[in-house]
């Protein structure tokens, strides 16, 4: 699904990532967890195409991306990568449903497939009732939980959070930790996901610990309780 190998970037003398080499899988839930300034959002970003290592190969769904030119990268992304923030990122002047639609339209379906589409999203976020309203007027949870359908809208090959829950509440955070786990079950969704959250990291596949641009040993999630 993903391959990394070799990964460096710094910027001037700050050496961000020092070499990172990862795999993927389809269908896997891998956290990326560490320290702030670590390089993970770098990390992430490089996985996404929105940067470009110094050294090393990004492979996403068997294409060597680094040979890409920005407008051939730009629609690579559109169809194989979603992407969730830590703030929505929503346009403010559409409704729920348009924001949902925008990237089927940009991957060229109709505006009636689009619609189709994006409501068919909103439904499976449970935001049917939500689809005419604009973002403010939106819960933080609901609001997330839009940006998470807009990800998916284009079946993308894997879906990069970056903190996705790093502004809601406890109740909306695991309303949203849910989605992820359930979107898995249901569609078989690859997630990559930046998060400061332990108990999102400890429910993950696998956790990726970033130290000053390295990844070091996993630890086991669980101790092995001696006394029992
Ligand atoms: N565009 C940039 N130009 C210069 N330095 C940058 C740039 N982007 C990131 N950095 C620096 O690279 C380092 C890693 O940043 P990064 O955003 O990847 O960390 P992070 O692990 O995501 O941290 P956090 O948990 O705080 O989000 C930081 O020291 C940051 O200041
Ligand atoms: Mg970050």
């Amino acid at each position: 699904m993903i391959q990394l190998q070799d990964i460096t970037k710094s910027f001037d003398t700050l050496r961000v990532l020092r070499g990172i080499s990862l795999d993927v899988r389809q269908g896997e839930v891998v956290s990326i967890v560490g320290p702030s300034g670590a390089g993970k959002t770098t990390l992430l970003q490089i996985m996404g195409t929105l940067d470009r290592p110094d050294t090393g190969t990004v492979v996403i769904d068997g294409t060597s991306v680094q040979q890409m030119q920005e407008r051939e990268l730009a629609a690579f992304r559109n169809r194989h990568i979603g992407f969730v923030f830590q703030f929505h990122q929503l346009l403010p002047e559409f409704t729920a449903l348009e924001n949902v639609m925008i990237p089927a339209l940009i991957a060229g379906q109709t505006q009636q497939e689009a619609r189709k589409m994006a409501r068919s999203m909103l439904s499976l976020m449970n935001l049917d009732e939500r689809a005419a309203h604009k973002p403010n007027e939106l819960s933080g949870g609901e609001k997330q939980r839009v940006a998470v359908a807009r990800a998916l809208i284009n079946r993308p090959s894997v879906v990069l959070a970056d903190e996705p829950s790093g502004s809601l509440d406890m109740h909306n955070k695991e309303e949203l930790h849910r989605l992820f786990f359930d979107l898995r079950d249901k569609l078989g969704q690859t997630f990559v996901i930046v998060t400061h959250d332990e108990k999102l990291a400890g429910l993950t596949d696998r956790t990726i610990h970033l130290v000053d641009g390295l990844i070091v040993e996993e630890k086991p999630l669980f101790e092995t309780d001696v006394r029992s």
